[in-house]
């Protein structure tokens, strides 16, 4: 049975500030999905500020009916946190109108479609605070390091390698890398978080292993908006890597960039999710990971996968590095370069600045 699972989000505004969804819009999401026809299944989460749709249904991916109901589900949640005026109402619906598609209109998105297994464990990965480039060390650990999977060593079916597709967000384009072979070309951009992007992962033999959402919100609105806070799903068990294999990488609560207004660096916490709303200093950017089954598209779960004391010690160091970060306060490298900041006052300091800028002798 081939099944289309669709992960669609976005921040539709926030309670209070920036760190969280309110219970009504959630309650409303649902009810909006649960009017359609189109799907087998849903769930409404949430991690931070941003409101994420979980669904299956049989209609591919980039279809133009789950797409509309995504954006009307978006539209019916904006509504209620209009009314309960939360802030940043309805902020990453950057048109009135839908177009077909919900790509390069504020939502993000990552979705996939498979020949359901005979048993289907998949996880998705829901941030807030950060960028899809955070995806791409745990992407890599995950399909192309043994020192994380043991699977790429003594499994036989995963002996082979992996194919990664990688996006180049700020020129539209996209490149293929097979791994273990080109390793060492595909960490020459994946390194570049802010600009090249894993968007999916594949067996040599075209099963989908993982996708994720490579919207660049700030680029697209052509001001600040918002950030693109990412979300990524992948499959694990059988000849794809185990779920514990696709956890470990979250060990490490690697540097990202995000945080506080778009434009710091700090750790990614992995967190249960009652703990996904970002706090202190609006963060730090934080993760969640959703367990499901599926059984002809229905979904089984969500379980809360770092509700695990095995993650404590990387909370406890995220929030070590947190800490050391912020002692930084407006210094590089935890507030980001210029050009990398969503807010900058450079152009109206440098205008005021412009007449006693003098020559160096
Ligand atoms: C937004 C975010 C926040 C805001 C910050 C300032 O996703 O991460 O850190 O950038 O709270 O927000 P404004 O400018 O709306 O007051
Ligand atoms: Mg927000
Ligand atoms: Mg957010």
């Amino acid at each position: 049975m081939k099944i289309t699972l669709s992960v669609i989000k976005a921040d539709i505004g926030g309670f209070p500030g920036h760190s969280q969804v309110h219970q009504k819009c959630m309650d409303v999401a649902g009810e909006s999905l649960s009017k359609s026809d189109l799907l087998i299944d849903y769930r409404v989460m949430h991690c931070g500020d941003d409101l994420e749709l979980i669904m299956t249904h049989q209609k591919g991916v980039d279809n133009k009916e789950i797409h509309k109901l995504a954006w009307n589900t978006f539209l019916e949640a904006t509504k209620v946190s209009k009314e309960l005026k939360l802030y940043g109402a309805g902020q990453d619906l950057l048109s009135d109108s839908f177009s077909g598609n919900v790509k390069g209109m504020g939502p993000g998105v990552a979705e996939m479609e498979f020949e359901e297994r005979k048993s289907e464990p998949v996880i998705v990965f829901m941030a807030d605070k950060t960028e899809p480039g955070a995806w791409n060390m745990p992407l890599y650990k995950i399909f192309a390091d043994p020192f994380n999977t043991a699977g790429l060593v003594i499994d036989p079916s995963m002996h082979d390698g992996f194919v990664f597709e990688v996006h180049d967000v700020i020129d539209h384009k996209k490149v293929e890398f097979h791994t273990p072979e080109e390793l060492y070309d595909l960490l020459v951009l994946i390194g570049a978080t802010d600009r090249y992007c894993i968007k999916s992962v594949k067996t040599k033999k075209g099963e989908i292993g993982a996708v994720s959402s490579t919207q660049r919100l700030n680029l697209m609105a052509g001001k600040y908006v918002g950030k693109d806070d990412p979300v990524c799903v992948v499959r694990a068990q059988h000849g794809l890597p185990a779920l514990g294999e696709v956890l470990e990488p979250f060990s490490f609560p690697h540097l990202v960039k995000g945080w506080m207004r778009g434009s710091h660096q700090g750790p990614l916490m992995p967190v249960n999710f009652k703990d996904a709303h970002p706090t202190r200093f609006d963060g730090p950017p934080r993760v969640i990971a959703a367990g499901f089954q599926l059984a002809n598209g229905k979904i089984v779960g969500p379980a809360d996968l770092f509700d695990d004391p095995a993650f404590d010690y990387a909370r406890t160091k995220a929030n070590y590095v947190a800490d050391y970060m912020r002692r930084h306060g407006p210094f590089e490298p935890h507030r980001l370069p210029l050009s990398e900041m969503e807010y900058t006052t450079l152009p109206h300091v440098m205008d005021k600045l412009k007449e006693r800028f003098k020559p160096i002798e």
